[in-house]
């Protein structure tokens, strides 16, 4: 699928960086090498994706209100200087943000790459379900890394992805989320944010993760089977959220976690796992079912050294290497 022409992010940070004045065509077309008929053709590409400019060839153009859109040129300097963030690939539309990120792996993209969509067709989720992504509502994100792990330990490096998700939301909304292992955000019970990694390795070393990270942001409702069981940060938070602003900080406090997880990967998985056991109120003395093949119920007892969950059953102690976590008293 075609990434954004780079012509429309060129034009959106032009207009914001004179946002006071009207910038004609002309002096458009030359900033971008290309024509004034191509810059119409892309103001009114833009304004088909909400962008609202003003004006026309004729008087020129100006920005009416910085758009919430998830371009480079927009993402890209609030990143700078970071891994996470060091190549951002926008996407209108694509099928899924994840399936890019794994193919780009394979073509030797370098880690920190970043995939974002405006809107998923084919979005996924785990355990063969697949991810609602409506346009510009949610955050459709994938980060592309090649950590020094092996594969069995691979999986604080999903449980860093959901801190950075905690952090991020809480810096920016102020709402306090919960996480559900190993890797969804509550609130309320009610799930706004899924993770999907997806890896590929040798037997003792991974060759690149996928991190794909979808968050509800400013979804007002949600229909059907969804409804009784999942919810948006502005249902939670009674206002519409800046995709930009999340996405930017989320994407920090992910190099950040990052940057220490490569330094120190034993030290570092060892705190990951602390603070997941720590903001998680799902990690100890929880009353949960496990929906795997057969499924079991217990009360949960933390997790072990490789970040796996430790549940009490009537037969003992069982670990839990993946599967669905739900509270006894949640839908
Ligand atoms: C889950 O909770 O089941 C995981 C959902 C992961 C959704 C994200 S959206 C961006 C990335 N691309 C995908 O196709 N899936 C992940």
């Amino acid at each position: 699928m075609e990434a954004t022409d780079s012509r429309l992010g060129s034009i959106v940070r032009l207009l914001s960086d004179n946002a006071t004045i009207v910038i004609s065509g002309t002096r458009i077309a030359e900033e971008l090498g290309t024509s004034r008929s191509e810059v119409w053709r892309a103001v009114q590409q833009l304004r088909e994706l909400g962008v609202q400019i003003k004006g026309h060839p004729a008087t020129g153009y100006q920005l009416n209100a910085m758009p919430d859109l998830l371009l480079p040129d927009i993402l890209g300097p609030l990143v700078q200087g970071q891994t996470i963030g060091r190549r951002i690939h926008h996407y209108f539309s694509i099928g899924s943000t994840n399936t890019e990120a794994m193919h780009a792996g394979a073509s030797g993209e370098p880690e920190g790459a970043v995939f974002i969509a405006e809107e998923q067709t084919a979005g996924r989720g785990r355990g063969n379900h697949s991810w609602e992504s409506q346009p510009s509502l949610g955050i459709y994100c994938s980060v592309l890394l090649r950590p020094p792990l092996s594969p069995a330990d691979a999986l604080p490096v999903t449980l860093m992805a959901g801190l950075s998700v905690f952090e991020a939301v809480q810096q920016v909304t102020g709402l306090r989320p919960d996480l559900r292992w190993p890797n969804d955000l509550v609130i309320s019970g009610k799930k706004f944010c899924g993770i999907l990694t997806e890896m590929n390795s040798e037997a003792t070393r991974v060759r690149y993760v996928v991190i794909g990270i979808g968050i509800n942001v400013n979804h007002s409702a949600f229909a059907g089977e969804l409804a009784p069981i999942a919810t948006s940060l502005r249902m939670a938070g009674g206002r519409e959220w800046s995709r930009v602003e999340l996405t930017a900080a989320l994407l920090k406090s992910l190099d950040n976690a990052y940057r220490k997880l490569i330094a120190d990967p034993a030290e570092s998985r060892a705190s990951i796992i602390h603070n997941f056991e720590q903001q998680s109120s799902y990690a100890r003395g929880r009353d949960v079912r496990i929906e795997e093949e057969p499924g079991f119920h217990g009360i949960t007892e933390g997790l072990d050294e490789r970040g796996f969950l430790r549940v009490r059953t009537a037969s003992g102690v069982r670990t839990v290497l993946s599967g669905m976590v739900r509270a006894v008293d949640e839908k």
